[in-house]
């Protein structure tokens, strides 16, 4: 049985992808240090496959901590998930930003050095892209990145190609995320943000369980079919299991690095998304159109022939199980991850 190091296991996306590693027969190690998440997630893991995840508690940015991993357990490969990942506080924090996202991956590579660990899944975002000068966007697209956030997942894509050029026999697969919504069908791991949401579909949530009081659509004066943005969604647990298949994968592949976008392929306007949600939930979502925001791009979408390709995975749910499925999660966990 191969051994899976997950680092930011216990968060939105981390904890999604321990599920599908135990479900797909991976012995899997969490590290964290719950700067947004919570132990309770990894509990909430259990309930679902019937197996306790391995768990360290580690600050990536402290190296020797991270060494003690490597010490403890025989690792095979590393999915590197754990970051700081809010636009906006980027912005405002972006030294945070670059000491906690790139210190982390560089110890992460010198212990995988040190320790001979050869395999490396790393989540990068569509972020990187910057305005889209063509849709569906190849991951040969060219990269701009527009806020300290973004920079960091391009600095660490290049930091990865400079690490594999001086360290030959490493294998990294970067996968480069679209918009991942929506939750487990079980209702019992899903996104849990802390204050305001950031993000469509917690936002829509919230409002849907009364916890904030409108939706607010930011423009509908773009040149899309509606006036409001067009972004690929993707479900959570489609995503999750891009990453068994980028582990898989890794194995027959020649020590490179190699990129896919994970997507589903297609565009969804907000106001789509907003009355699928409302029609499969029965609810009903107030909104009001603000001002756009700054930064944002009209249509955003993936070419995801690259993925289905080479690493034999292809998203397979739709809006509306991602509206469900966000929904129950909310539902069912009014205030979060609290113990039941
Ligand atoms: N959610 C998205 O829409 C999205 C899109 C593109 C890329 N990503 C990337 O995917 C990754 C996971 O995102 P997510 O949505 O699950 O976010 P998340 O905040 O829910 O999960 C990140 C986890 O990393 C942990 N972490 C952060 N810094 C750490 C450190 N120094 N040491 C140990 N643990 C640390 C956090 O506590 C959290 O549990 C991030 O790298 C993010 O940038 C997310």
């Amino acid at each position: 049985m191969e051994t899976i190091l997950v680092t930011g296991g216990a968060g939105f996306i981390g904890s999604h992808v321990c599920v599908e590693l135990v479900e797909a027969g991976f012995r899997v190690v969490v590290i964290d240090n719950f700067v947004n998440s919570t132990p309770e997630a990894l509990d909430r893991i259990a309930s679902i496959t019937g197996e306790r995840v391995h768990f360290m508690e580690v600050d990536m940015t402290d190296s020797g901590s991270l060494d003690e991993v490597f010490l403890t357990y025989s690792i095979d490969a590393v999915i590197h998930l754990a970051g700081l990942k809010a636009v906006g506080d980027s912005v405002i924090n972006p030294l945070r930003y670059y000491l906690n996202n790139l210190s982390s991956l560089l110890h992460l590579c010198e212990c995988m050095q040190k320790y001979h660990v050869h395999r490396l899944v790393f989540s990068s975002s569509a972020t990187v892209y910057g305005p889209p000068q063509h849709v569906p966007i190849k991951e040969t697209h060219p990269v701009q990145t527009e806020n300290p956030y973004g920079r960091t997942k391009h600095m660490s894509e290049q930091i990865l190609r400079d690490f594999q050029r001086s360290y030959f026999p490493m294998k990294i697969v970067i996968l480069r995320y679209f918009n991942p919504i929506g939750a487990h069908p079980s209702g019992l791991i899903g996104e849990n943000p802390t204050g305001v949401p950031n993000n469509i579909m917690p936002y829509m949530t919230e409002v849907a369980i009364g916890k904030l009081p409108v939706l607010q659509v930011f423009g509908n004066d773009y040149p899309t079919r509606d006036g409001t943005c067009i972004r690929d969604y993707v479900h959570i647990t489609d995503l999750a299991k891009g990453h068994v298949k980028g582990i898989e994968a890794i194995d027959s592949m020649e020590p490179s690095v190699a990129v896919y976008n994970l997507g589903t392929g297609e565009g969804t306007t907000v106001k789509e998304l907003l009355h699928t949600f409302e029609h499969v939930t029965e609810t009903k979502i107030p909104f009001t159109i603000t001002d756009r925001r700054p930064g944002d791009v009209a249509v955003s979408y993936a070419d995801v022939r690259a993925a289905e390709r080479e690493l034999g995975w292809k998203a397979t749910k739709g809006i509306e199980d991602m509206c469900r499925d966000a929904w129950r999660w909310q539902h069912r966990n009014p205030a979060g991850y609290v113990k039941n």
